[in-house]
Order: C-alpha cells, then structure tokens, then sequence
C-alpha cells in the first residue's frame, strides 16, 4: 500500500521519501514505481519527460539510517504492518525529527485512529487517510480524524488529497470505517447461504454479478482479497464493536482459513485456481437468484441506513464510498430507496422471524424512514 501511495504522490508533483524496515521491500518498491511510471509512459498518461522528474522526486532511505530524511516533511503516511503497537512506534518516532506543521496520517483499515494518536504528543495533528487497494488506481480515500484531531489539520489533510484526484468521504473514526462496516453482509450473508446450503458460490456469485449488478460475485471477491485478509477484517469489525451478531464471523471461512486455503493467492479458497480443475458451474434458477440477491442486498441497504443513523459518515459521503471505494452499482441508500424501504424492512422482517437471530434486526432508522413514508433521496 505504501508504494501505490508513494506513487500518487509523485505523479501529483510531491517530493517523496519512502522507507520500510525491510532494505528488499524499499528495493521493491522503488522497482515497482518505475515500472508502474514506464507504463504510463507508454500508455501515453505521462510524458517521458515527467515521468523522468517524478523518479528524481523520489528518494528511498535504507532502514538503517534512520527517520532524519523526514525531517522536512509537510506530510507523513504511514502504511507499515496492521500492529497498534508498531504504528504507535513508528509515529513516536516520526514526532522527534519532523517540524511542528507537519501532518501525520495512517492509512490503517482496522485500528482505532485515536487510539494510534493517542501515542503522539501532539494528537491533534494525527489522522486516518485510508486508501483503498490497489491506491492509484482506487478512487476513494476515506478520511477519519481522531477523537483528538483538530479539524484544521484533518481540513488541510483533504485538501492535500483531493488534489491527488482523489474522491475524499469524511468517516467518523469507528470499526471499519465507511466501506468496511457497510460491505460485511456482502460476505457475511453470502456465506450463510452457502453454509445452510441454498446455493453453491458459484450461484450466489452469479445471482450478485448478473441480476445483482456487482462487479464481482462474493466469493470470487473473497478469494481475490484473500480469505486471511477477508477474515482478519470481519473478526476485528466483529470484535470492535463488541460482539454483535450482525458481523459475526463465518466458521467456514475459518477452516478455509487454517487449512491455509486463501483463495487466488494459495491456488485454492472457494474456487480452485489449479490448471486442470473442473470448475463447479452456477444453477442458474432466476428465481433462486433473485431471492439470494434480495437476501444480500437488504442486509446491506439496512448496514447502510444503520451507518448513517450512527453517524459513521453523511448520507452522500455513504452512497460515494460504496460506489468509489468497491464499485457497487449504486449507492445502497438510493438502492433501498428504489426498492421500497417498506420492502427492505419488510425482508429483514421475514429473516428475523425466520431465524430470530438478531443479526436480522432493522435500523431504527429504517424503521422511522418507513413510519414517516420518507425517502433518503427525493
Ligand atoms: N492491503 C490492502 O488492501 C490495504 C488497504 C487499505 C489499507 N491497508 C493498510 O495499509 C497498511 C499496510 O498494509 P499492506 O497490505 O501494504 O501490508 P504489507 O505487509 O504488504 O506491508 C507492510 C510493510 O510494512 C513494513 N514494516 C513493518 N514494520 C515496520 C516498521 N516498524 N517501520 C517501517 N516499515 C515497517 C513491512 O516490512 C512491510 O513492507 C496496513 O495498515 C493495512 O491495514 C491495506
């Protein structure tokens, strides 16, 4: 992650300079951003002449010497390992060499952002930028001041991004963020029907990209993420916000996990990526689909509403966070809104009866939207 966002901000006309504790890593990295800087090149994006500045903007500092290159630094990203304790280190240590003005951002997807300024004397000029993967080609950056981050600092932090031609959403600092907290059901859900067995992934990865309108089925999606990631993310979402079934992770995907099936990555997760394997085909019942589809896309459309109505983000910062950050076909309050919010309420409904797990349970604000006849957007 660090290196693609390395590379925006070169491409965007900043001086850089980038480190790793690992010498192979910076090596790589370097290597990567002059690939990725030749390509354009030939693809025309960029004249050879600029791609030629941008890798002179770029300095590389070795591990070994130490954090005094950021010295000068009007901006600092940190994308080192997902640890509290090593980001917390790293900023404590940034904190002694860099100016007074300098602003200091962790692209975490998962960690407390006050809980990682909390570390710095200086809380206030600390914030999440989050880049969503892979960071130069993603258009969405969330961006998540802490309890303690002066809203100068998190104004000047935007400001600086959506220069990179970034589409920027303000996220309060909570599990997940934006994006994270709303996709879960797409997983979570689409793994209950697998689990009950009301359809393979193969269908429910059919029924999500054909009559859903998503870019990429569940499964395939988690495979391409890679199910340790895929995992890691719900279980610390899950445990964050203490417990709630709504996010409770999948034992399924657990094995899969232990048995070190990861999907793409390890040639196998829930599809087989070996040469010669026979792949399952997709029972393609337009109406099982469309009851898989409906299932999935009300337990979204209600984590949307439940976002909004917890104030993780605003409406429109909601709708483009979904649509920039993971290319949903359309925002899911806009979704819920054409839908029926009486029909989204109404199938949760049937699951909570169903099931009488409150994993299933509405929004109060799904609840009050629909008492009041409201729509999101009018
Ligand atoms: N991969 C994604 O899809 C994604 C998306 C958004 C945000 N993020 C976040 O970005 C951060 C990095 O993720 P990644 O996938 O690039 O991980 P990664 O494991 O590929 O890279 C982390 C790098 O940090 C280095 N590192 C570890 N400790 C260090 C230290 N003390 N000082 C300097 N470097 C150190 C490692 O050597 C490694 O090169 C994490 O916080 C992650 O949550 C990742």
């Amino acid at each position: 992650m660090g290196t693609g966002i390395a590379q925006i901000a070169l491409s965007s006309g900043h001086r850089v300079f980038l480190t790793d504790a690992e010498t192979r890593a910076v090596d790589r990295a370097r290597d990567s951003i002059e690939a990725a800087l030749r390509r354009d090149v030939e693809k025309s994006r960029l004249t050879p002449q600029d791609a030629e500045a941008a890798v002179q903007r770029l300095t590389c500092v070795p591990p070994d010497s130490g954090l005094d290159s950021f010295r000068g630094c009007a901006l600092v990203i940190e994308a080192v390992v997902e640890k509290l304790d090593v980001k917390q280190g790293t900023f404590r240590a940034l904190e002694r060499v860099v100016s007074e003005g300098c602003v200091l951002a962790t692209n975490t997807s998962s960690l407390s952002v006050t809980s990682i300024g909390s570390a710095c004397d200086r809380p206030e000029r600390l914030l999440g930028v989050h880049f969503f993967n892979p960071a130069p080609v993603m258009p969405l950056v969330e961006i998540v001041p802490g309890l303690r981050t002066s809203p100068d600092v998190t104004a000047a932090a935007r400001r600086i991004v959506d220069g990179w031609q970034k589409t920027t959403v303000l996220a309060s600092d909570t599990p997940g963020f934006i994006v994270n907290r709303i996709a879960r059901p797409l997983y979570g859900e689409a793994l209950r029907i697998l689990e009950e067995g009301i359809a393979n992934a193969p269908t429910i990865d059919w029924a999500m990209r054909e009559l859903g309108g998503f870019p990429m089925g569940p499964f395939l999606l988690m495979d391409f993420i890679g199910l340790d990631v895929n995992y890691a993310v719900t279980e610390s979402i899950w445990t964050a916000l203490h417990f709630d079934p709504r996010y409770r992770p999948s034992v399924t995907q657990k094995r899969l996990v232990e048995a070190g099936l990861l999907g793409r990555k390890s040639g196998r997760g829930y599809y087989d990526y070996s040469p010669d394997a026979p792949q399952r085909a997709a029972t393609e019942d337009q109406a099982l689909g469309e009851r898989i589809v409906r299932r999935i896309l009300c337990m979204l459309i209600n984590e949307a509403v439940d976002a909004l109505f917890l104030r993780v983000a605003s409406a429109e910062d909601i709708e483009l966070a979904m649509t920039k950050g993971v290319n949903y076909p359309q925002g899911l309050l806009a979704w819920g809104d054409q839908l029926g919010l009486d029909e989204v309420l109404a199938e949760l409904g049937r699951l909570q009866e169903e099931y009488e797990e409150d994993r299933y349970r509405p929004s109060p604000l799904l609840k009050r939207m629909v008492r009041e006849r409201r729509k999101f957007f009018s």
